[in-house]
């Protein structure tokens, strides 16, 4: 049984959230083309030699977008079949990019991993908020940057505008990663709200 996520009242079906089948496919074909991540790109300033982990990367747009710069490994976790085999199907025998099932709160990579760990359009279907930001933070090496990001901004097309989540549930996302990261910054993107926060002991001494 679906679980309910901690932004609804109800289990989310659509196959934009839960792609599987062809409904997903073609979903997942759908977010590839529609859904805007370029600012994102530069908001994670991936810089060489880093290491990356997306949670819910869906079809993959940003891992596609980041496969080009300098990132020494992109990881991911979804968890859809479907779109880990679309997502993935680029990048077969490169050991630079690895995408895997898994979920926001159970990624499965080891403590402090990551020099980035992002999560874009999926934050709102995570069944327990806390538990997905405790995971971003557990995997992020001492500096790194978790970044979470939903549908919104200050220039929504007509669909990321429908999805925009209120804000007392934005609210809720960043206070559950102030109670992990140092400082938490909110930023309106096109049509993207994201909250980025500096990893663990980032903090320089006086
Ligand atoms: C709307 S799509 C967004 C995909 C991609 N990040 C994008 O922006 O194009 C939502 C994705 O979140 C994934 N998802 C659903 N529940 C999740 C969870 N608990 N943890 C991580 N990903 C999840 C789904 O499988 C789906 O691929």
């Amino acid at each position: 049984m679906e679980k309910t996520p901690w932004a609804f009242d109800r289990p989310i079906t659509s196959p934009f959230a839960q792609p599987r089948g062809l409904a997903g496919r073609l979903a997942g074909r759908l977010m590839l083309l529609t859904n805007e991540q370029c600012e994102l790109v530069e908001l994670l300033d991936v810089q060489p030699g880093d290491h990356v982990l997306e949670v819910g990367y869906g079809p993959g747009k940003l891992v596609r977008m980041l496969e080009p710069g300098p990132a020494a490994r992109i990881c991911g976790v979804d968890p859809s079949r479907e779109m880990r085999d679309q997502a993935a199907r680029p990048y077969r025998g490169d050991g630079r990019v690895d995408l895997r099932l898994g979920t926001a709160d159970a990624t499965g990579f080891d403590d402090g991993s990551f020099d980035k760990a992002v999560s874009v359009n999926n934050v709102a279907l995570w069944p327990d908020l806390g538990a997905g930001v405790r995971e971003l933070h557990r995997v992020l090496k001492p500096g790194g940057m978790a970044v979470i990001a939903w549908h919104g901004g200050s220039l929504p097309g007509r669909i990321a505008g429908k999805l925009r989540l209120a804000e007392d549930k934005l609210a809720m996302i960043q206070t559950a990663m102030g109670e992990l990261f140092e400082d938490v910054e909110r930023h309106e993107l096109k049509a993207l709200t994201a909250f980025a926060a500096p990893g663990p002991s980032r903090r320089q001494c006086p």
